[in-house]
């Protein structure tokens, strides 16, 4: 038997760009959502026949029965959080049983990262990042210690207790001392999540061997990204960054799937460009035009309710997020939010003191000097909400299109006219490589 088919979704800008959406078109045929990454920073919205679902750790694949859904070794798991997802999806009448496992690997968060965070953002002097406050950065940071506490470590109770006892002591001293923070009470914190775990158990497996025995069996898998390209803590606009590996090479050492068995790395812009939080953002937009892009896109953070900052796709931007990622796919989102424009400028190169310059700047005050070159291309001014197919597109739209794959060399396979599953445009080729149907429909039962 041939080893199962396999995609990466990763963001190809700042994060939201529609990920939840791709994966869940994707996984009307793939049959298991790896998550690789970040935490309940991410926020990814699915809509399925006008019905919305927010999911932060649980992966897209949750939406559809049939699915396997794993929350790999690469994520940092907040067990409250997670709990409360979980809790919320049942609700709704979603299947959360038998078919979402998390990594006995990934790390734990626990109430002093948050603390920690909080503390730090606020410092005087120190980089203030716009972080989502959810403990994210100083889990990673445990982790890299080699002070962390993993999810297999969260189910041994002695082991549980001992760590908390440990890292209360060290974390409220050092909070204490740098922030002047509030002390945790160690047995509080060991008695609360000691209950959690029991819960947590039944979800626990050694994921890197489950996903590697679903290959060589020839099942497919999605590996689901979370936040962008520019927030990778490596490639990203550093130190304006999440804290993990966003970036497509982080499907592998945040899953424990070996490189040879990535296929297609599909990386997903929006028609335009938007960021959350701090840090470089070279074709932001800061007058009426932004603040129309903000409304018409609905542009508010999904996990923080922040509005985000909004601008003119940026075509450098996308040229590096596709050397770094690999992209062969693009999957451009949110066409729709420019149906209103007579005249779209689209930013297609980068200068720097005068001189025409493709190179990302590695220090986040090199973006200062940046001036964007801006071409015009003429808008539709036509509704192109729920449109399913490139024919039925404006020319215009086609043409803005065009211009995107042939200045980013990679080809627009899928193209997203609106926020439901329903409202997609899918290229023969695409649907071809991927083995996907013409009708964004599942065989099986979708919530
Ligand atoms: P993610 O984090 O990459 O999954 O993206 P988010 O869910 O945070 O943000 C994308 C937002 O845009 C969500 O509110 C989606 O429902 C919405 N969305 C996705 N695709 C489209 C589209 O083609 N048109 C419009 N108008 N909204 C879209
Ligand atoms: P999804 O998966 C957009 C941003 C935060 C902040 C920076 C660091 O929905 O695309 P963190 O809490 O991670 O330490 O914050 O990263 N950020 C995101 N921005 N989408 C996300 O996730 C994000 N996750 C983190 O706003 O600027
Ligand atoms: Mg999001």
């Amino acid at each position: 038997m041939s080893r199962g088919r396999t995609a990466v979704i990763v963001g190809a800008q700042w994060g939201d760009e529609g990920k939840g959406k791709v994966v869940d078109v994707l996984t009307q045929t793939f049959q298991i959502v790896a998550r690789y990454a970040g935490g309940h920073n991410a926020g990814h919205t699915v809509v399925i026949n006008g019905k919305k679902f927010i999911l932060q750790l649980v992966p897209g694949g949750i939406l559809r029965p049939e699915c396997t859904n794993v929350i790999g070794n690469g994520v940092v798991l907040d067990p409250l959080a997670f709990l409360k997802e979980v809790a919320a999806l049942r609700d709704l009448g979603v299947k959360v049983e038998g078919n979402l496992f998390i990594s006995n690997r990934a790390q734990v968060i626990l109430p002093y990262h948050r603390m920690m965070e909080l503390g730090s953002e606020n410092a005087p002097g120190r980089v203030k990042i716009g972080t989502t406050s959810r403990g994210i950065g100083p889990a990673y940071e445990d982790k890299m210690g080699r002070r962390g506490l993993r999810v297999a470590d969260l189910l041994d109770t002695e082991l549980l207790r001992t760590h908390i006892e440990n890292a209360c002591r060290e974390k409220n001293m050092i909070a204490h001392a740098l922030f002047n923070s509030e002390p945790l009470d160690a047995d509080k914190m060991f008695k609360e999540y000691s209950a959690a775990a029991e819960q947590v158990a039944p979800f626990v497996r050694d994921t890197a061997l489950l996903l590697n025995r679903a290959l060589a069996e020839g099942k497919s898998i999605v590996f689901e990204g979370a936040q962008g390209t520019m927030l990778d803590i490596d490639h990203g606009t550093y130190p304006f960054v999440t804290s993990s590996s966003a970036t497509s090479g982080g499907a592998v050492t945040g899953t424990g799937v070996p490189p040879t068995s990535i296929d297609t790395v599909i990386g997903i812009s929006k028609a335009y460009c938007t960021r959350v939080g701090g840090g470089p953002f070279p074709s932001e937009l800061k007058d009426a035009q932004g603040e129309e892009l903000r409304k018409r896109g609905n542009e508010y953070g999904a996990v923080t309710g922040r509005p985000r900052r909004t601008g003119w796709i940026d075509l450098p931007q996308l040229r590096y997020a596709g050397i770094i990622n690999g992209i062969s796919w693009l999957v451009v989102t949110k066409l729709d939010v420019l149906d209103h424009l007579t005249e779209i400028p689209i930013c297609v190169g980068y200068k720097i003191n005068g001189k025409e310059t493709d190179e990302a700047p590695a220090q986040a005050c090199g973006y200062d000097k940046i001036e964007c070159v801006y071409r015009k291309m003429p808008g539709w001014a036509a509704p192109t909400q729920g449109i399913r197919t490139l024919e039925a597109l404006p020319k215009a739209a086609r043409e803005y299109l065009a211009l995107i794959e042939k200045e980013t060399g990679a080809r627009v396979g899928m193209i997203s006219t609106g926020p439901d599953r329903e409202q997609t445009i899918l290229v023969p080729e695409f649907m071809k490589q991927l083995g996907l149907n013409s009708t964004t429909e599942s065989h099986g039962e979708s919530p």
